[in-house]
């Protein structure tokens, strides 16, 4: 995606104030009032403007590797929900969701999750530890929002023998270092890698993804 800060408008609403922000910098702070800004056309945005196929990529990751019966999902950075709306068209009917933003967690109240809690950035997440049977992050890894760092929480809150199926963007995996990362949760013993691909993400920006499935280890 492209960002012009030098043309910041602050009229400008949804995906166009997206681009306008300097994700190369820590944006943390401004993302909240983007996304909250966005909500209402979040929707909309994925499916026409942008094609982002990350969703039902992910989930169809996660069924490739999960053996469990209905399995206990923690969705991180749930946005809108449109991962819980393809969790639950493939069956899946025991997950929760998390995001920092309360007004894009709104949207995703009809969409099957049992609890939406608020996640504030740089705090553990909202959540015990070993509760899960599979944690997804998608659309997260990326410009300005969340780093490696933000593997440590998910394996915390993962059980052992769980699933970690994550998205990251192909813009951020070498300049954030996120291979060497999970390589390094892999020499740990913290994980073991079981898929690991590039594939399309945001099809009509040309953006492609890697797609990440782990096991935690016990
Ligand atoms: C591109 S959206 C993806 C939303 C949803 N997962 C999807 O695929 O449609 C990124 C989401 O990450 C959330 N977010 C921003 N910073 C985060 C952080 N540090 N940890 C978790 N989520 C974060 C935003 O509020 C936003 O909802």
């Amino acid at each position: 995606m492209s960002n012009n800060k030098n043309s910041k408008d602050s009229k400008l609403h949804g995906i166009s104030k997206y681009h306008e922000l300097d994700l190369k910098t820590d944006a943390s702070e401004q993302l909240n009032e983007v996304y909250s800004n966005w909500a209402d056309s979040y929707d909309d945005d994925n499916d026409s403007k942008l094609k982002t196929v990350s969703q039902p990529n992910t989930v169809a990751m996660l069924m490739r590797h999960c053996s469990t019966k209905q399995p206990r999902i923690f969705d991180v950075g749930c946005g809108t929900g449109i991962v819980g709306q393809h969790l639950q068209a493939n069956g899946f009917t025991n997950f929760d969701g998390t995001d920092p933003s309360l007004e894009m967690m709104e949207h995703a109240r009809n969409r099957g999750y049992a609890n939406l809690l608020k996640l504030i950035p740089g705090e553990p997440l909202p959540t015990a530890d070993n509760t899960y049977d599979a944690s997804l992050c998608v659309g997260v890894f990326t410009h300005g929002h969340l780093g490696p760092e933000g593997f440590l929480e998910l394996i915390r809150v993962t059980k052992p023998n769980g699933l970690i199926c994550f998205t990251v963007n192909e813009g951020v995996w070498d300049s954030e270092g996120f291979e060497a990362a999970i390589e390094q949760h892999s020499e740990a013993d913290e994980w073991e890698v079981l898929e690991m691909t590039k594939q399309d993400y945001m099809v009509n920006e040309g953006v492609q993804a890697w797609y990440v499935a782990v096991r935690v280890l016990g």
